[in-house]
């Protein structure tokens, strides 16, 4: 028997009278205390303060200890916060020696999801319940990621990975990984910043995957890595890979009007424009741009930056309308450009710093755990009659 029923207004299940919402739109999946968005006024916050004020005063680390421990550290948990996570950047050989057998054209997101995972190998997964063991599961991970993703880049292009420098911060270290080179420290700060502004963004759909995960009691590997898998799709975090490709798509700033008109035309988004939550210019997308212009100050002009603007300004009066503004992937692209990280690394820095916010999910979601199992509507077939194979008929696949 099917369990739906078509009502006004949307697809209702039959036996609860629960309307399906495709996508959970708008449906509470769980609580939380970690980060809140206003959509209509453009504000994020994380544990209460304002990103914009996180962005200036704070750091990655002191950020994800904000966000996975509740409160801001002192300045000693913060010191042995970060000299923990000093201590773990280095990965196993074994590790590297897996990565090397990866392809070299494979993406490095599907690099990452597996190296996270692989993770959960070296590490026991039976001290789930064990504060010292979530403790130094967090610092793993947000040591190892960056490492991982920067060996992967050396491993493609034929070279061993380097090792991680312990006279440099965390940021700084990681552009040095991945560059072979010390960056300048106005790189290596705002590099930092676009990790803080990147932490974590609420129930977005990395993060409900790596709170399922979490659900299940697995281990953080699993769920970092389920995490990062979800994160690699072109609707979140490589979007903003898609939106360097416009804008050299596009060209010059005098196109971006005749490029808009064309994909609305064709019913083709324009991609780092339009959130879920966001009814105006994401916040971060703000932020970002402000660094964008620092950074050009000091190292020089990128002509896609003013494609970038021309864009927005025309989407204004054709997207505007609609809610639908830049949002956090739209600038951080060209950031990273100019920063020398190859493109499609940007969504495995994205999950660099997501793995902060992934991470205080995983904490909460073990605080009060309840395994998550939603309901679907059947729209299948009726019971039938099992059907031998000589008397079927081929029909086309659904
Ligand atoms: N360009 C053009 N139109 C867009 C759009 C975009 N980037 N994003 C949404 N819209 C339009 C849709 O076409 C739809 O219009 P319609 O009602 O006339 O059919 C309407 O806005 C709602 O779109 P929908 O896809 O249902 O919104 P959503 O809340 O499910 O999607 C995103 C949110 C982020 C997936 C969506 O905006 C998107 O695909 N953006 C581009 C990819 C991107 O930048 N992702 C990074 C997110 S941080």
């Amino acid at each position: 028997m099917a369990l739906a029923q078509q009502q006004t207004g949307g697809l209702r299940h039959a036996r609860t009278g629960i309307e399906l919402r495709p996508g959970l739109d708008g449906v509470p999946a769980t609580q939380s205390a970690i980060c809140d968005i206003d959509g209509e006024k453009g504000l994020l916050t994380y544990r209460g303060y304002p990103m914009e004020e996180l962005a200036v005063n704070s750091s990655f680390l002191e950020t994800a200890y904000l966000l996975i421990w509740g409160e801001l550290p002192t300045q000693d948990q913060l010191h042995s916060f970060e000299h923990e996570v000093q201590m773990h950047r280095r990965v196993s050989f074994r590790v590297r020696d897996m990565m090397k057998c990866f392809p070299a054209s494979g993406h490095p997101m599907d690099a990452l999801q597996s190296s996270a995972a692989a993770l959960g190998l070296f590490y026991s997964r039976r001290a789930i319940d064990d504060p010292n063991y979530i403790y130094k599961a967090v610092v793993r991970l947000i040591a190892k990621i960056p490492t991982m993703v920067a060996a992967f880049q050396l491993i493609r292009k034929g070279q061993d990975p380097i090792q991680p420098r312990d006279d440099l911060a965390y940021s700084a270290n990681f552009l040095y990984m991945l560059t072979e080179r010390e960056p300048d420290p106005l790189a290596a700060r705002i590099f930092d910043r676009c990790l803080m502004l990147h932490a974590e963004h609420s129930l977005n759909a990395s993060t409900f995957s790596a709170r399922v995960t979490a659900s299940t009691l697995t281990d953080p590997y699993a769920v970092v890595a389920s995490a990062v898998g979800t994160l690699a799709g072109p609707l979140h975090g490589g979007a903003n890979e898609d939106v360097l490709a416009m804008l050299e798509d596009i060209g010059t700033p005098d196109q971006a009007g005749a490029y808009l008109d064309h994909a609305i035309a064709e019913k083709r988004k324009i991609m780092g424009f339009g959130h879920r939550e966001y009814r105006v210019k994401d916040p971060r997308a703000v932020i970002l741009q402000s660094f964008v212009e620092e950074m050009f100050d000091e190292f020089g002009h990128d002509n896609l930056y003013d494609v970038a603007r021309a864009l927005e300004q025309e989407a204004e009066s054709r997207l505007g309308p609609k809610g639908i503004y830049p949002n956090v992937d739209f600038y951080s692209g060209l950031v990273y450009r100019k920063l020398g990280i190859p493109r499609d690394l940007f969504t495995p820095v994205f999950a660099i710093a997501r793995v902060a916010g992934w991470l205080a999910h995983w904490r909460e979601q073990l605080g009060a755990n309840r395994i998550f199992r939603p309901s679907q509507i059947y729209t299948g077939s009726e019971p039938r009659v099992w059907m031998p194979i000589d008397g079927r008929v081929s029909a086309p696949a659904a």
